[in-house]
């Protein structure tokens, strides 16, 4: 057996990459007010600024999208896809959206008030900002274990099950118009959630009459995690689990853009007819006819192929274990990062290896510009950038638990000597780290403030 699987795939096509010169990145990130996200892509060497959208899509999905019906009613490419819609996940109701904020904005218009609280382990930030955006309250109620970095528990992204209950109880299942679950949980490091888990959450929410619903971006890297660690679970197949874990559910959401291997495309899907309707009726009205969505009959042939691509074992096993050989190889820098690797990406804990900076100066942005700065490698902050907040009732600053540097691995995109030079490259930064400042908010909106703020550097520095 060969120590890390190889690629299940050979390459037909390529894109040049550069890595532009240090005055280059400079000039960029500069002109971008230090905001990576600002950073034009044609600056960028290796972009792990996330895995959504930007895998590579196989033959089969580039020759599907050929078959595209474009149709503006009814379409052949909507059936096709309904088809492999009801196969893997078993809902009767769904409809396409342009990504997987779109079907959040959707059910939150819907299901949401000011009122509203919507428990979730951990609420990705655009599912945060569609309920707060609603006058609603997102709650995480994941494990404790999850903010344990260096703990190495197989489904870390488990909700905690008491925590639950005891919400339920002070708030009143009145205020809560539905609750949730992402599988894998990407805001608290791509940490997989087991199935016992998912039925247990599955019976609290049902015992109170709150609808299930699962936010199901990575949902294929999840059944390969619970095949691989869950007791029980050895000789299913993934469409199995899959099948297993969507039971439980009343409806689920997902951006497609992850593990449906596609370049845009998401949907909303759901078991009970009158909220399908009423879902028709808002889609109409900010998306598109509920037979493409904001898609095109194209992209719906993409996503149908992509689906089944992403449920295949094999190319999970080479995904997941390029993940793992990242992470492995960081550690062994002296590097502390989120354990076990996730699925899609790799965090880093900033927090910790920039200690001297205080989390009001944003250590997770000042480890990501380093890294565009040292090597022209993209990632993205997910700490007080993304998710501190002021406390509406005392203007307080409450800062996450964790201030972490997302490492996203696009599918089926970089090889392992891409991997290898990002672990160089973080070499070079952990053994300087502290020469590395932290930084200034000069500019941010009121939401989603990680996209568009601009920051200052509180010290200069030099590289
Ligand atoms: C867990 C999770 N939910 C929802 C979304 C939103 O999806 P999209 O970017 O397609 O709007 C993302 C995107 O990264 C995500 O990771």
């Amino acid at each position: 057996m060969a120590k890390h699987p190889a690629e299940p795939f050979r390459i037909k096509m390529v894109e040049p990459i550069r890595l532009p010169s240090l005055e280059e990145r400079q000039n960029a990130i500069i002109q971008a007010g230090y905001n990576l996200f600002a950073v034009p892509a044609e600056f960028v060497f290796i972009d792990l600024l996330t895995d959504s959208g930007t895998g590579a899509m196989s033959q089969k999905q580039w020759a599907a999208m050929m078959e595209g019906d474009e149709s503006y009613a009814g379409a052949r490419s909507y059936y096709k896809l309904k088809d492999t819609i009801t196969k893997i996940f078993g809902f009767e109701y769904f409809v396409p959206t342009h990504q997987g904020r779109a079907a959040e904005n959707i059910l939150s218009s819907l299901l949401v008030n000011s009122k509203s609280q919507i428990p979730s382990n951990m609420h990705f930030d655009t599912t945060d900002a569609n309920i707060r955006a609603r006058g609603g309250r997102p709650i995480n109620l994941v494990n404790e274990n999850a903010f344990n970095i260096s703990l190495v528990d197989p489904f870390k992204g488990n909700m905690d099950l008491s925590r639950l209950e005891d919400f339920i109880s002070r708030t009143g299942p009145e205020n809560i118009p539905f609750g949730c679950i992402t599988i894998t949980n990407n805001a608290g490091g791509g940490q997989p959630v087991s199935l016992e888990n998912i039925q247990g959450v599955s019976e609290i929410y049902h015992e109170h009459g709150i609808p299930f619903f699962i936010d199901a971006c990575r949902f294929a890297e999840n059944c390969y995690f619970i095949k691989q660690r869950e007791k029980g679970y050895q000789d299913r197949s993934l469409f199995d689990i899959a099948g297993e874990i969507f039971n439980f559910a009343d409806g689920t959401w997902m951006s497609s853009k992850k593990d449906a291997i596609v370049n845009i495309g998401g949907f909303l899907a759901m078991r009970n007819k009158d909220l399908y309707q009423r879902v028709c009726n808002e889609l109409i009205l900010r998306e598109g006819f509920p037979t493409y969505g904001g898609l095109a009959g194209r992209d719906l042939e993409a996503l149908s192929a992509g689906l089944w691509e992403g449920l295949d074992e094999k190319y999970l096993e080479y995904r997941i274990n390029q993940t793992a050989y990242l992470g492995e190889r960081i550690k062994e820098i002296g590097i502390p990062i989120i354990q076990p690797p996730g699925g899609h990406a790799i965090y880093l804990d900033a927090g910790t290896m920039l200690s001297h900076i205080p989390q009001s100066e944003f250590p997770g942005q000042a480890l990501a510009a380093a890294l565009y700065l040292e090597g022209g490698i993209r990632a993205v902050e997910i700490g007080s950038v993304m998710f501190a907040y002021k406390d509406p009732e005392n203007g307080e600053m409450i800062y996450p638990k964790l201030e972490l540097v997302r490492l996203a691995i696009p599918r089926r995109v970089y090889t392992q000597s891409h991997m290898d030079y990002v672990i160089d490259i973080l070499e070079v930064i952990y053994k300087n780290r502290k020469k590395y400042f932290g930084y200034k908010i000069i500019y941010e909106p009121e939401l989603l403030r990680h996209f568009t703020a601009r920051f200052e550097l509180v010290k200069p520095q030099s590289i």
